[in-house]
């Protein structure tokens, strides 16, 4: 019979349409799900790409930087070495050093002391004394002559001096010891200097009268009163007096030492006084006073 088989055929059909309708309902909702998904995957696995390229660009911005900074470090290191190279170089090339040899070499007794001439200490009480005359202008008519007593190897003193005294004759230095005054005569021949240096023993055993601008004396601790021996000078002019004095009475060979630059000046006759200072360099103050009597 047909018609049975058509119906149920409808039916069949009808059934089929419904499930088949569920089934892309659920299918489509599969569809969305995956596709929520897998957009989620691309937007996470973007997101990693990103910071993968933010990450490799950091890192090779790293690497140009520290290229650039070990560079800077190699020139860095470079220019010390060439710093220390000259700078050794000056120091082992300059007549105090070449000196220096030559003391150990020939009176190694004295080598410490030398270098004890050109410590900071020393240098600075220099360029203290040098800075103050200079600013005076001494020297620019008369071209100098001067004295230094107690001049034990001479230099820096007298280099330092050349620069702070506009012109000089002449040089007398002072000093018994008779290494320190071999030691004048090496530095003579390595500085060359274009005016007389002539050399004499104690101080105060000279007794002829002469003229002269400026007497110098760093170390009055060390022996009596420079003032002592004022009837040697001539007053046309009067020589200045550029004297330094300290107060470090623990050393045997200070015997002449002072409590401030007034009792240095008074004790050495200095009344026109140009300047008066001190400065303290630690475990002792050093005076200095500049002038006439
Ligand atoms: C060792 S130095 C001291 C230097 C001092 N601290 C300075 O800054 O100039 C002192 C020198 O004075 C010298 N001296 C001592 N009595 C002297 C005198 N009567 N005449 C000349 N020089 C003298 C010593 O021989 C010595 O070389």
């Amino acid at each position: 019979m047909f018609i049975k088989d058509f119906k149920k055929a409808e039916i069949d059909l009808k059934i089929l349409q419904r499930d088949r309708r569920a089934a892309n309902i659920e299918w489509q909702r599969c569809v969305g799900l995956w596709e929520k998904t897998t957009g989620q995957w691309d937007k996470e696995e973007a997101k990693r790409a990103r910071e993968e390229s933010k990450r490799a660009s950091e890192k090779r911005r790293n690497e140009v930087e520290w290229e650039r900074t070990k560079g800077e470090w190699e020139r860095t290191l470079g220019q010390f070495e060439k710093d220390e190279i000259r700078n050794t170089n000056t120091m082992e090339f300059s007549p105090y050093y070449k000196v220096k040899r030559f003391l150990e070499e020939t009176y190694p007794e004295y080598a410490s002391s030398l270098l004890d001439s050109i410590t900071d200490g020393q240098y600075e009480s220099k360029k203290w004394m040098c800075q103050v005359l200079k600013s005076e202008h001494f020297g620019s008519k008369d071209p100098f002559k001067i004295e230094i007593i107690g001049s034990w190897f001479g230099w820096p003193l007298i280099e330092m001096l050349e620069d702070a005294i506009e012109k000089i004759e002449q040089i007398d230095l002072y000093d018994p010891d008779e290494v320190c005054q071999e030691v004048v005569q090496k530095y003579k021949y390595h500085f060359k200097p274009s005016y007389s240096i002539n050399q004499f023993g104690d101080y105060f055993e000279r007794n002829d009268k002469r003229i002269r601008h400026m007497i110098l004396c760093t170390s009055c601790e060390h022996m009596p009163d420079i003032g002592e021996m004022k009837e040697y000078y001539k007053d046309t002019p009067k020589p200045i007096y550029v004297l330094q004095s300290n107060d470090y009475t623990d050393l045997s060979e200070h015997e002449n030492c002072v409590e401030s630059a007034e009792e240095l000046a008074e004790k050495n006759g200095i009344t026109d006084i140009m300047y008066k200072g001190e400065k303290d360099f630690g475990y002792y103050t050093r005076f200095m006073v500049i002038g006439r009597w």
